[in-house]
């Protein structure tokens, strides 16, 4: 890749794609659509902008590819600017729903939008329809809304709620020393006086190397640059959830522009032609991770033009979406303007359009039961078969965070007024489904050992039907009498016991779980540190499948044998959130020497991606050296434990007017109680 020194201006070319923007009539979420009864053909779909001035020996143009509507590029970055964020394809109330339009590229529709939407049409059927936590269902319903404004909780949602959160960080009183003065004050951050190791130094030379640019500005990290790799697969692109530790690194270094490029870039990849096999998966689904490419011009000899490819699980080893990524792409938002102070970034409407894009996939009517997202096997961080397809607790618990981050970001108005009361009512039922039903502690295990079975009532005890025998033995004896956990997935008749470690840090750090049983989970990782944290923090899950449970729940994935990569391996990376998750329990210390123990060997050991064996004493067998997540979480965590003030804008402490406000009714009839909100008191 040229490097180009500056990024320029003058639209040259006549855009070679052109996208025909029809509008027609439709009733969309049950209500009327105006009809324009035009159509126009905008030029939007490449830009291209000369680069003057180019370092390398190319002249680089700069493309960028957006699918959108009314879509200008920035000059200078490239982002587009919707002009009206209902066209955009989000549930607005009736009044405000705008003109759906219907693209066309080349004269083919684009992405399956219009079939999508027409998808979304949805109307109250039944009470139990009216609990629900889909937004689509709460759109345009006038009927559910008067329910919600009985219930209250629309009076109650929350509309962007910068300044309350904010107050509540001031007024955190931390055992930690905490300069008050530096409070949103990032240049005293960077001031700060400690000295940088010889290792951090050579961390964030390392970090820096890892930097890609996109027509000449800084848009993300590639995932490792071991330069004796020979195959880096797809190691060279920027992956979403990889960047978010080098984003943290850079943040905490007072370093926001490459953030912020990343969150405008990534965003216009949003909304890319996506097709496996002629499907077109959900507009707003973010990749798992982009290339910068750059392409001769046609017909221009010795000319390149930077392109963004990005890549949705299309060519990915097993053809996963990664769920995560728009989740994490709203966490990174949020975090970019409590540090920064910036808010105009989640403020702008073509962010704001993105954020609704994204919740609109991850608040959809499906056939659950459960307020849990339903995914596939490898959505996450975990992506190749590991056996946690259906409602993995790493995906709850960042789906959980992007929605707490949503409900301060989305701008409140008559047309997000059903979002956010959905987002409201979808975090009181996720957080009560988790906390009674995955928290398992010795008393819960107890109580399951004795489980009755085949109970067939509505006050079933053993809801999901959970045979004892499912008990595993290595559990038995591996429970602490103190302390407890949160299980990896739950579905009917199965119950994941496996201790997935970044799903437990990160229930830590939004409060997924309650304040009782965050603490039970470092008390568990204490208890246990020789085998979760061993030579080299810290173990992806435990224990690890082996033999008939290995061929049949991986494949026979030669990858991921026992005690190795995804299957038990230890990873470095997830320093950075186990440090956040102490300094939210006030317990630093246990961070501290997690660091001291990884700082003793991952220079010398070239910064693995991961480690292998039962103790974490080896570098892994396949395993990537000068990993950069590996690096940036080492930074981040030091950077973290340095400023504990910081770290305190980046977790949520208990909203107990979530628990407060819930809906299903049932207290209100005075049947029953409702156990939503009763379940605070219960740990
Ligand atoms: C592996 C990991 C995945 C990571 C990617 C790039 O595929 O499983 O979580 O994002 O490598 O580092």
């Amino acid at each position: 890749m040229g490097s180009c020194s500056c990024v320029v201006l003058s639209s040259t070319k006549p855009l070679c794609r052109r996208i025909l923007i029809t509008y027609k009539r439709s009733s969309l979420f049950g209500f009327q659509i105006p009809i324009p009864n035009h159509s126009s053909v905008i030029n939007l779909s490449k830009s291209r902008f000369k680069l003057h001035g180019s370092k390398g020996i190319h002249n680089h143009t700069c493309k960028s590819t957006v699918l959108g509507l009314e879509a200008a590029i920035d000059p200078k970055l490239g982002f587009r600017n919707i002009s009206d964020s209902n066209q955009r394809g989000f549930c607005g109330s009736a009044s405000n729903w705008g003109r759906q339009p219907k693209l066309l590229l080349n004269g083919c529709p684009v992405g399956g939008i219009d079939r999508k939407f027409s998808r979304l049409v949805s109307k109250v059927a039944s009470d139990y329809r009216n609990h629900s936590t889909s937004v689509e269902s709460h759109v345009n319903d006038t009927s559910w809304e008067k329910i919600y404004i009985k219930g209250r909780l629309n009076v109650n949602v929350k509309p962007l709620v910068i300044e309350e959160v904010e107050r509540k960080d001031e007024n955190e009183d931390y055992n930690l020393s905490v300069n008050k003065e530096s409070l949103d004050n990032t240049t005293t951050v960077l001031s700060d006086k400690r000295i940088e190791s010889e290792i951090e130094k050579e961390a964030w030379k390392l970090l820096r190397g890892s930097i890609v640019n996109y027509c000449g500005s800084p848009v993300g990290t590639v995932a490792a640059t071991d330069p004796a790799d020979k195959l880096p697969l797809n190691y060279d692109q920027v992956f979403i959830r990889d960047f978010i530790p080098s984003a943290l690194a850079f943040l905490l270094n007072g370093e926001g522009e490459i953030v912020k490029n990343f969150l405008l870039h990534t965003l216009q990849l949003q909304s890319w032609e996506k097709t496996v096999d002629c499907h077109s998966p959900g507009q707003g689904l973010m990749p798992a991770s982009f290339k910068v490419r750059s392409v001769p011009l046609d017909g221009k000899l010795g000319e390149f033009e930077d392109v963004l490819d990005p890549d949705f699980g299309e060519s990915a080893i097993g053809r996963v979406a990664p769920v995560d990524s728009g989740l994490w792409w709203i966490i990174l938002l949020r975090a970019y303007g409590k540090i920064t102070g910036d808010y105009s970034l989640q403020e702008r409407v073509d962010v704001q359009t993105g954020i609704r894009l994204i919740l609109k996939l991850c608040l959809a009517d499906g056939f659950d039961m459960f307020p849990t997202l339903l995914v596939t096997d490898g959505s996450c961080m975990i992506d190749r078969r590991m056996g946690i397809h259906g409602h993995p607790l790493e995906i709850q618990a960042l789906f959980y965070s992007a929605l707490r981050c949503s409900r301060e970001m989305v701008k409140v108005n008559e047309s997000t007024q059903s979002l956010v009361a959905a987002i409201n009512n979808r975090l009181s039922a996720l957080s009560f489904h988790i906390r009674e039903y995955y928290w398992v502690d010795m008393k819960k295990i107890n109580e399951i050992y004795r489980y009755k079975t085949e109970e067939y009532s509505t006050d079933a005890i053993n809801k999901f039907n959970i045979y004892p025998e499912q008990i595993p033995s290595w559990l038995v004896d591996w429970i602490p009498e103190s302390g407890g956990y949160l299980i990896g997935n739950l579905q009917p008749a199965h119950m994941d016991f496996r201790f997935f470690t970044l799903g437990n840090l990160w229930s830590i750090v939004s409060s997924l779980g309650t304040p009782k049983q965050n603490d039970g989970i470092l008390n568990l990782i204490e208890e246990k540190w020789d085998e979760l944290v061993a030579n080299m923090p810290l173990k992806i899950c435990y224990p690890a499948l082996d033999y008939e449970e290995w061929r049949i729940i991986t494949g026979s994935d030669p990858k991921n044998t026992p005690w190795s990569y995804h299957n038990g391996g230890s990873w470095p990376t997830l320093l950075w959130q186990f440090t956040l998750a102490c300094i939210k329990m006030k317990r630093p210390e246990l961070a501290r020497k997690a660091i001291a123990l990884a700082e003793k060997k991952l220079s010398s050991d070239q910064w693995p991606e991961y480690y292998d064996t039962r103790f974490g004493r080896f570098i892994g067998k396949q395993s990537r050296l000068y990993q950069t997540w590996t690096i940036a979480g080492f930074l981040t965590a030091k950077k973290l434990l340095e400023n504990p003030e910081m770290a305190s804008k980046l977790f949520w402490e208990e909203d107990y007017e979530l628990l407060e406000n819930c809906v299903c009714g049932l207290g209100k009839h005075g049947r029953k109680k409702c156990s939503r909100s009763a379940a605070r008191f219960h740990f």
